[in-house]
Order: C-alpha cells, then sequence, then structure tokens
C-alpha cells in the first residue's frame, strides 16, 4: 500500500483536528467494534469491555497514541510499529481478519463525529493509511 502526497496530506490535517479526542475515539471504536464483531471480545478474555469501562478506556488511548506515533511517521511504518508488530503476530496472535475489523470501527467513529471532515476522499486516504498499520502490525503472523 502507498501512501500518496495527498494522502498523507489528508490522514495529517484530519489527525491534528481529532488528535485531542483521539483516546476518546479509540475507546468508542473499541466498543463498537466489541459490540457488532463479538468474535473480537476472545483476544480480551481479561477485559470489562461493558458500557464507559475503564479498561476500554485506557486501552483506547494507547490505541490512539499508537496511531498518532504512526501519523508522525507515515515515511516509515514499519519502524515506527516495529514493537507493535512483534506484540501482535508473536505473542497475542491476532488473526489478521481482526485489523479490517477493528479499522472499520474506527472509521465509523471518525465520520460519527466528524461528518463535514471525512470527505470521500479522506475516507479512503484514512482507508488506506489504517491498511498500512494493518500490514505492518500483520506482518510477522505465522
Ligand atoms: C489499528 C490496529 C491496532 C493498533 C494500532 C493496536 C495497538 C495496540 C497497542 C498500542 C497495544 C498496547 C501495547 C502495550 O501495552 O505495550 C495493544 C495491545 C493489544 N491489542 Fe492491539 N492494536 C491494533 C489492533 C488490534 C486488533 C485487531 C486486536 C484484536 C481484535 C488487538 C488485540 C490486542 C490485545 C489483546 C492487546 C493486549 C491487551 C492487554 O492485555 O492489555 N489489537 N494494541
Amino acid at each position: 500500500m502507498v501512501l500518496s502526497e495527498e494522502d498523507k496530506s489528508n490522514i495529517r490535517t484530519t489527525w491534528s483536528k481529532i488528535s485531542g479526542d483521539a483516546a476518546e475515539y479509540g475507546a468508542e471504536a473499541l466498543e463498537r467494534m466489541f459490540l457488532a464483531y463479538p468474535t473480537t471480545k476472545t483476544y480480551f478474555p481479561h477485559f470489562d469491555v461493558s458500557h464507559g469501562s475503564a479498561q476500554v478506556k485506557a486501552h483506547g488511548k494507547k490505541v490512539a497514541d499508537a496511531l498518532t506515533n504512526a501519523v508522525g511517521h507515515l515515511d516509515d511504518l514499519p519502524g515506527a510499529l516495529s514493537d507493535l508488530s512483534d506484540l501482535h503476530a508473536h505473542s497475542l496472535r491476532v488473526d489478521p481478519v481482526n485489523f479490517k475489523l477493528l479499522s472499520h470501527s474506527l472509521q465509523v467513529t471518525l465520520a460519527n463525529h466528524h461528518p463535514t471532515e471525512f470527505t470521500p476522499e479522506v475516507h479512503a486516504s484514512m482507508d488506506k493509511f489504517l491498511a498500512s498499520v494493518s500490514t505492518v502490525l500483520t506482518s510477522k503472523y505465522r
């Protein structure tokens, strides 16, 4: 997946607008994922996934911070996400199909909170960005 200069610009601009709320959006995306795609909960048997759970909120912030770091390193996602890639593939063994489910949940969350900013062009760039992040995080699976 190659991000064009326009994609990078769309991603940086969108992220700069939402970064103050990114932790909250991360938690909402996780909540949507767990509800819409219940099999994803099997990776979190130790989590309280009920609405407003402190664990989901804390994890939403971690996911958001990782994405903020990725937005800061769009030209070197494999380097920026190397440790997380080891974690998800080697330790957690998250099946790659699940990344589309979280990516979709993140996009629905962003579109819901920012309907004006989330134009079709931004949607396309954000989809490419999340697919690129997912590729890195699943690249060491198996
Ligand atoms: C955009 C994609 C994703 C990002 C950016 C991401 C990010 C993170 C981060 C930052 C952590 C914490 C690492 C640490 O504590 O050092 C984490 C942990 C974890 N992730 Fe992901 N993740 C993604 C996708 C997924 C998916 C799709 C699943 C499974 C459905 C998943 C399951 C887990 C689990 C089970 C943990 C450990 C939770 C715990 O015990 O605290 N991740 N992830």
